[in-house]
């Protein structure tokens, strides 16, 4: 496997960063991860979008002209003969003495770019028996908005998930309402068969998949409200189902050990799932 750093192609077992690194140090940084189906990235343009967007609101300078930006995520893919899989990248402030103030001008943005290959048929079948989750409670800082490299609260909850023998850990506000999950956005079908989701200006991150499922909606003709919802709605909801690029669609058939509708992966969300990438561009 091939890893490309700061301007070569290194092989993956050798990449490294210096240890002086601000992401290693104070994970000042930012990331993205895009689904990669025959060869191809997924919603390149919103996730390169919204790494802009991330990087802009932590001051941190692009690393590289766009153009150039997409032909290295493209040798990436390439070098690793990935045809389906992920293609992941990461951009820090760059290597600077220990010290919290943003270094000097002159020091250049870091970036970290590797591709692996997935098994789409098992991680498919997996995805369409449906997945548990659980409820935890809000921890994160409010700029859940930027794909910050800092996860260590997303990293507990869904380790939290895990022992529990669940996929994955769904916030809940202060209120009482879901945000999203540690590594997802978060969705229910209401018995009216409308498709229900939280506010992407209001706690958290706005996911690619997530927009391109509002295109889908649309063009499907179904119904979609963009407000939240509560964990108790979500646990008498027909149907709920999470979102991301490394998850597409994937059904939720249980919320804290009690079953979400008749405990099957429900109709709505096996259909947003098999035709997503006819409307995904
Ligand atoms: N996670 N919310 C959070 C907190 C996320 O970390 C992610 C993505 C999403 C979904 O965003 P998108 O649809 O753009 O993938 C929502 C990535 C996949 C990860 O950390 O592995």
């Amino acid at each position: 496997r091939i890893a490309y750093v700061n301007g070569r192609y290194v092989r993956h077992a050798e990449a490294a960063v210096h240890i002086e690194d601000r992401g290693y140090q104070f994970a000042d940084g930012v990331y993205e991860v895009c689904e990669v189906v025959g060869g191809v990235m997924i919603d390149e343009t919103r996730h390169l979008t919204r790494l802009r967007r991330s990087l802009s609101e932590l001051q941190i300078r692009d690393p590289m002209p766009e153009t150039a930006l997409k032909v290295v995520l493209r040798e990436t893919i390439r070098r690793n003969r990935v045809r389906d899989g992920i293609v992941y990248l990461q951009v820090t402030r760059g290597v600077a003495r220990r010290d919290h103030y943003f270094p000097s001008a002159s020091i250049p943005p870091a970036i970290v770019v590797t591709a692996r290959s997935t098994d789409r048929a098992k991680v498919g079948a997996a995805a369409e028996a449906g997945v548990s989750v659980i409820t935890v409670p809000e921890n994160r800082w409010p700029r859940v908005d930027i794909k910050s490299v800092a996860l260590l609260p997303n990293v507990l909850v869904k380790q939290q998930a895990k022992e529990a023998g669940a996929k994955e850990a769904w916030y809940v506000d202060a209120d009482g309402f879901v945000t999203e999950g540690g590594s997802t956005n978060a969705w229910i079908v209401t018995e009216k068969g409308t498709i229900v989701t939280r506010p992407a200006e209001s706690g958290i991150l706005r996911g690619v998949t997530r927009t391109t499922l509002f295109d889908m909606a649309r063009d499907l003709q179904m119904r979609i409200e963009e407000r939240p919802f509560s964990v108790e709605e979500a646990k008498r909801a027909k149907e709920a189902f999470i979102t991301a690029a490394t998850a597409i669609v994937t059904p939720v058939t249980a919320i804290d050990g009690k079953p979400v509708g008749d405990g099957k992966p429900g109709p709505a969300a096996l259909g947003l799932r098999r035709r997503f990438h006819e409307f995904a561009e």
